[in-house]
């Protein structure tokens, strides 16, 4: 019976066939341990010489890293074997020899890995990174439809900017100029007053120079937006979502967490609802930790850390100053100087993974900020439109993919959680 790995489960003690690369491979005299993936899991198969004949022993010895094989073999449960199973194999067929595989089970530098991104995507931990990043992604159209959200995909060429112009990727648009997305946002508004409900999933880029382990040239963003929804109801969608994609992740991935040595303990407190601190607040509370920040200064990675480690969940810090924001944010009604908003900041230190805010909904105000900002009224003509008929009080927000990857997964840098990282000094391969 030819089946994958992941299937083997439902041929306990019979015999299959599975299609594989060899991952890595141990033998002594009298016995050979294949460790085979094919991309639904990893499984170990068992070749014993005095079973298979000398013929078969010697081919399944000089196996390569790598080669691809079709490989027959009877399935055993095995409770110490990580997926459960075990195969004792019966024969091997090579499709292709692979000769100097360049990752071998030895340490590599990151640099090497880097350029051989196309193959370290096959070892168990990139496997193991790219599961969760799926599970991510399906339980976030799950969530989402659940909830009556409709999926529309904003332009990724576009003419205007929605996150300031210091970061935008120019190119030419035939005789025009146009800017590689940074975000949908803007779009995903007049989505908004068409559809309700909306969340796009796609691409954007920033052209930004900083060189940290949370920052990509191209990342993928998750950006609701909500017609009718004010900045409350906004923050209670995002840590239900942000909730729920744990859980999911926590249900559906355990292997995978387990081959990333996750501490799922600190996982599974994430439910909602989070806590919330003010910018104020938070600016305090750093001033006394002793860091050197005043009202009205951004914060930086170190900074973010520090408020995250009082919260054993994801926090929301609220109501920024305006002047550090976005043009489109709406004014707290109570207080001119900050904005209806929030980023919703990881545990353990893993950064911002959501910024979201309520919109201006008022013509006259966001024709001001155009100025403060110094951003062309005429780009922005259509998106003025959406206060002009039928202005509705409404929010949104995005969740950076990537981040909430290297969150979930543990791991140290965004580099990996994404197939091709596309970094500062990066574009292969
Ligand atoms: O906070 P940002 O810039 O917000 C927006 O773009 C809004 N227009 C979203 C919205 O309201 N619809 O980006 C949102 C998230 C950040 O919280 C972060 O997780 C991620 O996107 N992000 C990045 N991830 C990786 N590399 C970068 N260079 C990123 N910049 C932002
Ligand atoms: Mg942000």
């Amino acid at each position: 019976m030819k089946t994958t790995i992941s299937q083997v489960g439902k041929y306990v003690d019979q015999e299959v066939t599975i299609g594989a690369w060899l991952a890595n491979k141990r033998s002594s005299g009298k016995i050979a341990f294949l460790q085979l993936r094919d991309g639904t899991g990893f499984i170990q198969g068992v070749v014993v010489k005095a079973e298979v004949g000398e013929d078969l022993f010697a081919t399944a010895k000089n196996l390569t890293q790598e080669s691809s094989l079709y490989v027959k073999g009877h399935v055993r449960a095995d409770e110490r074997a990580p997926s459960g199973y075990e195969l004792t194999v019966t024969g091997v067929e090579v499709i292709h020899e692979a000769v100097d595989y360049p990752i071998t089970p030895k340490e590599h530098g990151t640099e090497f890995l880097m350029d051989h991104r196309h193959l370290w995507l096959r070892s168990k931990r990139q496997y193991a990174i790219m599961k969760v990043r799926n599970e991510i992604i399906r339980a976030t159209y799950e969530f989402f439809n659940e909830q009556g959200f409709v999926k529309v995909d904003p332009p990724i060429l576009t003419g205007s900017s929605a996150e300031g112009t210091t970061n935008l990727f120019h190119t030419k648009y035939f005789d025009e100029d146009a800017y590689l997305s940074q975000s949908g946002q803007l779009y995903m508004e007049a989505a908004a007053m068409a559809l309700g409900k909306v969340f796009s999933f796609g691409p954007t880029f920033r052209a930004e120079k900083s060189k940290t382990r949370r920052h990509l040239i191209e990342f993928w963003m998750i950006e609701p937006e909500m017609a009718f929804v004010e900045h409350e109801e906004s923050l209670q969608i995002q840590e239900q979502y942000v909730s729920y994609v744990v859980q999911s992740v926590l249900k559906n991935c355990k292997l995978e967490l387990q081959t990333l040595n996750r501490d799922t303990e600190k996982l599974e407190k994430i439910v909602a609802p989070f806590p919330r601190i003010s910018y104020d607040d938070a600016i305090k509370f750093l001033q006394e930790k002793g860091h050197d920040i005043k009202w009205g200064e951004d914060f930086g990675a170190p900074d973010e850390t520090a408020i995250a480690e009082s919260y054993e969940k994801p926090v929301f810090i609220t109501n920024y100053p305006a002047e550090i924001k976005a043009f489109y944010m709406k004014p707290d009604p109570n207080r001119e100087d900050v904005v209806l908003c929030a980023d919703l900041i990881a545990p353990e230190g893993y950064g911002e993974i959501i910024g979201g805010s309520q919109r201006i909904d008022d013509l006259e105000l966001l024709q001001q900020r155009y100025d403060e900002h110094n951003l062309s009224e005429e780009a922005y003509k259509w998106y003025m439109d959406l206060r002009r008929y039928g202005s509705v009080p409404h929010s949104g927000f995005g969740l950076g993919l990537e981040r909430t990857v290297a969150w979930l997964c543990g791991v140290e840098h965004v580099r990996e959680t994404i197939p091709f990282p596309r970094l500062l000094n990066r574009l292969y391969p």
